[in-house]
């Protein structure tokens, strides 16, 4: 198969969504990471997602919807209060919420759970493709499992050439992280995977949030997540990656000394600031912030790969407010290996 790339115009996103109505998979962005997206209500169809990404079949998938009446037929129950909050302030935008799931939904879409998740993109062409095709599409990131989330096009060529008809080429992705997934059958909203919509929005609408104890540690063993996506590694560039963590001098001082003691090609992520204190040392750079950090993470890991670099050493944030989901990110590919220089 050849995987043709098009720029998103109306007669492309109308040929991407034929495909989809065919029950062919179609890449695609939005505004968190690029999707790779299949009919959710056609079985066959979602099976070839699994296929394609390498993905266990345990993982489920978010759904992805362009107007808030086709919420309804995919989920059991009225949402909560919490959850209509919730839908009112970010929707569309980069949350994902996880409802009781309808028998419409398939059970290859859920991994056989009872719940679904569901997702309305503000990205205006992955909204196009909903609204053209005309259905709910599934959409996991357009990544083979395990690899870093693609926020460009050529990220999910990389992937994808070869594996799937079409990618529509929106550009480099806003946020640059997944959504933030958050559990809504429950009285309180309780995050499970970190992202754009932070827990002091969730608490500012909703009252109150919850956030996974797994979303800041490793898991333990023979421990299930309540997100089945957590229990895999995720993010893992081939080199092996430290985070490290204190006053901006401290850890430039820390890392400099690690990469010179390092014994194979060694690599710095860094954020622009700082990259005048690394000297001639080899750097990325992740941005001026956090939303920076968010926005180049993961190019920054698919980068340190074709660099070939062995030892990766990364400037960490404080896990609050967008820092939360970079940390999180950042601690999975690292194997929550974080050194703290005093
Ligand atoms: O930003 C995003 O969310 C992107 C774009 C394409 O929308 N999609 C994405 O999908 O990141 P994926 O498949 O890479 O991640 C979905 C996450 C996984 O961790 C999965 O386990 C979790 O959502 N998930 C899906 N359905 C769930 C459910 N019913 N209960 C708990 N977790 C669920
Ligand atoms: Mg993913």
């Amino acid at each position: 198969m050849i995987t043709q790339v098009l720029s998103p115009s109306e007669g492309a996103i109308c040929e991407a969504a034929k495909l989809i109505f065919e029950g062919e998979l179609v890449g695609f962005p939005t505004e968190t990471v690029y999707g790779l997206g299949a009919n959710a209500l056609d079985a066959k169809a979602v099976q070839k997602i699994f296929d394609a990404k390498g993905r266990p079949g345990d993982n489920p998938l978010i759904v992805h919807i362009s107007h808030i009446q086709h919420l309804a037929p995919l989920v059991r129950e009225r949402p909560s209060a919490a959850a209509k909050a919730l839908i009112d302030a970010y929707w569309p935008g980069p949350m994902t919420l996880i409802f009781p799931k309808s028998t419409l939904v398939p059970a290859a879409v859920t991994a056989g759970l009872d719940t679904v998740a569901v997702r309305m993109p503000s990205h205006p062409i992955a909204r196009r493709l909903i609204e053209v095709s005309a259905l709910p599409i599934a959409a996991p990131s357009a990544n083979r499992s395990g690899r870093p989330s693609p926020t460009t096009a050529k990220h999910v060529l990389e992937d994808m050439s070869g594996r799937i008809p079409l990618i529509l080429d929106g550009g480099p992705c806003q946020v640059g992280l997944e959504s933030t997934v958050i559990d809504v059958t429950g009285c309180v909203p309780r995050v499970l995977r970190p992202g754009g919509i932070t827990p002091e929005m969730i608490a500012r609408v909703a009252g109150n949030v919850e956030v996974d104890g797994s979303v800041m540690r490793p898991l333990k063993e023979g421990e299930t997540p309540r997100s089945p996506g957590m229990k895999y590694r995720h993010y893992a560039p081939k080199g092996n990656l430290t985070i490290v963590q204190g006053s901006p001098d401290a850890v430039a001082r820390e890392i400099c000394r690690l990469y010179d003691e390092a014994k194979s090609p060694a690599l710095i992520l860094a954020l622009q600031p700082n990259l005048c204190r690394y000297g001639g040392r080899k750097t990325i750079s992740l941005g001026m912030n956090a939303e920076g950090m968010a926005h180049n993470l993961f190019d920054a890991l698919r980068k340190a790969d074709e660099m070939g670099a062995e030892v990766i050493f990364s400037e960490g944030l404080d896990a609050d407010g967008l820092g939360l989901a970079v940390m999180n990110r950042l601690g999975r590919a690292a194997a929550f290996h974080i050194v703290h220089a005093s």
